[in-house]
């Protein structure tokens, strides 16, 4: 028998601690692991290094066609042959992303590739809208959250961690307006599905809310690592 196709959806707030948990619960699982964000943010570099204004929608909807896409199984974004894995955390990406994000035709491209890449096979995919809107037949739906100062500490330490030169009160300030910017945009805002379960991350360890997760979906679908 052909296993069934499961998908997890993880939504929550900007450095809620998304994706770190969501790529290790999907290699335990052997899932693919999809990063919209990194997807969002790639377009932000692709608007930024064509010239164009990030917060005009128009001009930004430009490079739309043709517009390519991969996310690499080593973690590596890949967009219209450029490696951007880096160059998409920074400062200059990471303020703009929300206004490139707000807009509907753009939304609509990324959800398209987004719902494609979860057609065939299993998926844990994190982001703001995938149990609202990108897979409202998810199998598991988790909203994950965290305390702001919790969440710019991370980001700040992850930051530094991969050589990115921010400070803790920048990094505050861009995840407070992204927030505001994220759950106040009229189309597809972030905001939990009434279905999922809500995991605070607040005082927890990575490996707690990896178990934290995995406990849902064993719930949800008896899915659980096979080692
Ligand atoms: O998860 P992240 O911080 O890398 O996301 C970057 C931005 O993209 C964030 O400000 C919100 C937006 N985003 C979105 O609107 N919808 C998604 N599914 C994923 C990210």
């Amino acid at each position: 028998m052909e296993d069934k196709i499961i998908s997890v959806a993880i939504d929550g707030p900007a450095a809620a601690g998304k994706s770190t948990v969501a790529k290790k619960v999907a290699k335990l699982l052997g899932f693919t692991y999809i990063d919209t964000g990194a997807m969002y943010r790639a377009v932000t570099y692709a608007v930024i290094k064509r010239g164009l204004d990030p917060k005009d929608e128009r001009q930004s909807e430009t490079v739309l066609p043709g517009l390519k896409i991969d996310l690499l199984p080593d973690g590596r974004v890949i967009c219209n042959g450029d490696d951007v894995t880096t160059v998409i955390r920074e400062p200059l990406v990471s303020g703009n992303v929300s206004y490139i994000a707000s807009f509907k035709n753009i939304r609509l491209a990324l959800v398209d590739m987004q719902r494609e890449m979860a057609k065939c096979r299993s998926v844990v995919m994190d982001g703001r809208d995938i149990g609202t809107y990108v897979l409202p037949e998810a199998d598991v739906k988790i909203y994950q959250i965290a305390s702001v100062e919790t969440r710019a500490v991370r980001r700040y330490e992850e930051n530094l961690a991969k050589g990115i030169p921010t400070t803790l009160k920048e990094v505050e300030e861009d995840v407070r307006t992204r927030d505001r910017i994220d759950s106040g945009r009229a189309f597809a805002p972030l905001k939990p599905a009434p279905d999922s379960v809500l995991i605070d991350t607040s005082f927890m360890s990575v490996d707690q809310a990896v178990d934290a997760v995995l406990a849902v979906i064993k719930e949800k679908t008896g899915v659980t690592p096979q080692c």
